[in-house]
């Protein structure tokens, strides 16, 4: 019964986590574009940079953005901000719940590095503000004075830090560690950066003060990496549960690497797009290239496996065998593992009809990939891998 509490606390957390998100990543969308899609007016208040008009829900909308700020501070001052700080919050209680609580099935994979659990998660933990110290210093270097230069020094950090985490945590742990990376650092824009230099800014009015303009240009710096960084931090936590993606460390860095560059890419179209500039329609072609590369790496990444042609056939009874002892403890109507309260995914080899339907799952999990068993808890062995894969080449009989 505490496991399925235990459950139904984390999935609540997931939940809360994902709406939060939602209003956080929709909240950044609709900003980038409205700044984008400003037009200056000669009729407005000269200190009003530009306005939009737009239509939603039966209603028209007339939007005006100042340069810096209004001359008075407006009664009604909506802010954007809980909905970074709770998309974080909660997006680090499941990160603990799930992956910090069990670091030797989800975190560690001794395959990649044999880490103790002791170092594991302090370690993963702190590199998540050691990442965020790092690329603020970055931004407020002479490298964050020109964008184009800042772009490709942020895009070699990040590399750096997914090929850190790949080659120290197990797949699953380092896709996650750097969706939380960058989840930080965007949060950390909003908390350090975004909010206090409004607050600067609104200080300065309630003054009666003209508010320094550098203020506005960092937060707004700010907030456009975190427009870029939205789609590649959704996919970090999305191919988590697709093991083809993160399986191979040889490759996986390389598949985020090319999902990060599809990603800037399209975001920028969109973001011209905004402008009301004539879209750069190449910018699909060329995003797609890198999602094929994408593709082709974790392919290349799939492990094989060769059966000799003299081998003896695999009978049944050996692969019940291994599923029994490998597998077994985690994937049955009542796992015996701790902390699971019912079979992962609804996945259960407690028959052999039920190996046996499973037969191209086993295949794609514990074959072609190594993602299970999770963290290699069981010690299952490669001949053993072959054997699974053999077996199910053969046809997967039960005799
Ligand atoms: C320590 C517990 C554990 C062991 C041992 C284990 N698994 Fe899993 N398995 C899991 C968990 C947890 C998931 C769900 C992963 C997720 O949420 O993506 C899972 C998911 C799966 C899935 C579904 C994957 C998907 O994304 O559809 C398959 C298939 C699977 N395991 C097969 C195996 C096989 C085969 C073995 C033995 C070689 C094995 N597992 C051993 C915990 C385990």
């Amino acid at each position: 019964m505490l496991a399925t509490l235990f459950d139904w606390v984390a999935l609540v957390i997931r939940w809360t986590h994902v709406i939060a998100g939602i209003a956080w990543i929709g909240s950044s969308f609709y900003f980038i574009a409205l700044d984008a899609g400003l037009k200056a007016n000669p009729r407005l208040d000269p200190r009003v940079k530009g306005e939009a008009w737009q239509v939603h829900g039966g209603g028209f909308y007339q939007i005006q953005k100042f340069s810096v700020a209004p001359e008075f501070m407006p009664e009604h001052l909506t802010w954007f901000k809980w909905e970074a700080y709770s998309t974080w919050i909660f997006g680090f209680a499941l990160l603990v719940l799930t992956y910090y609580l069990h670091p030797s099935v989800y975190l560690i994979d001794p395959q990649v590095m044999k880490i103790d659990v002791a170092d594991a998660v302090p370690g993963a933990a702190a590199s998540l503000l050691g990442g965020w110290f790092i690329y603020d210093l970055l931004c407020r270097s002479w490298i964050g004075q020109e964008t184009k230069r800042l772009a490709i020094a942020g895009f070699i950090l990040l590399m750096a830090a997914t090929f850190a985490y790949t080659h120290i945590f197990s797949g699953r742990g380092a896709f996650i560690q750097v969706g939380a990376l960058v989840g930080t650092i965007m949060v950390g824009n909003v908390l350090v950066i975004i909010i206090p230099n409004q607050r600067k800014t609104v200080a300065a009015l309630l003054a009666g003060q003209a508010p320094d303009p550098i203020w506005g240009e960092q937060a707004k710096q700010r907030s456009v990496h975190n427009n870029y960084l939205t789609l590649p931090v959704v996919f970090t936590m999305l191919s988590n549960h697709y093991a083809f993606t993160f399986s191979n460390p040889k490759t996986s860095w390389l598949v985020l690497g090319c999902i990060f560059i599809a990603s800037f890419l399209v975001r920028h179209w969109f973001n011209t797009l905004h402008t009301g500039a004539k879209p750069d329609w190449r910018l699909w072609p060329a995003a797609a290239v890198p999602v094929v590369g994408a593709i082709v790496l974790s392919l290349l990444g799939q492990a094989s496996f060769t059966i000799a042609d003299n081998a003896a056939p695999v009978q049944f009874a050996e692969v019940q065998q291994i599923v029994d002892q490998r597998c077994h403890v985690c994937h049955a109507t009542k796992p015996q593992f701790p902390g699971f309260a019912e079979a992962p995914k609804g996945i259960m080899f407690d028959t052999p009809t039920e190996i046996q339907k499973l037969a191209p799952q086993i295949m794609a999990q514990a074959v072609k990939t190594h993602t299970m068993p999770l963290g290699n808890v069981t010690q299952i062995t490669d001949t053993e891998r072959a054997a699974l894969g053999a077996w199910i080449v053969a046809g997967a009989k039960l005799n």
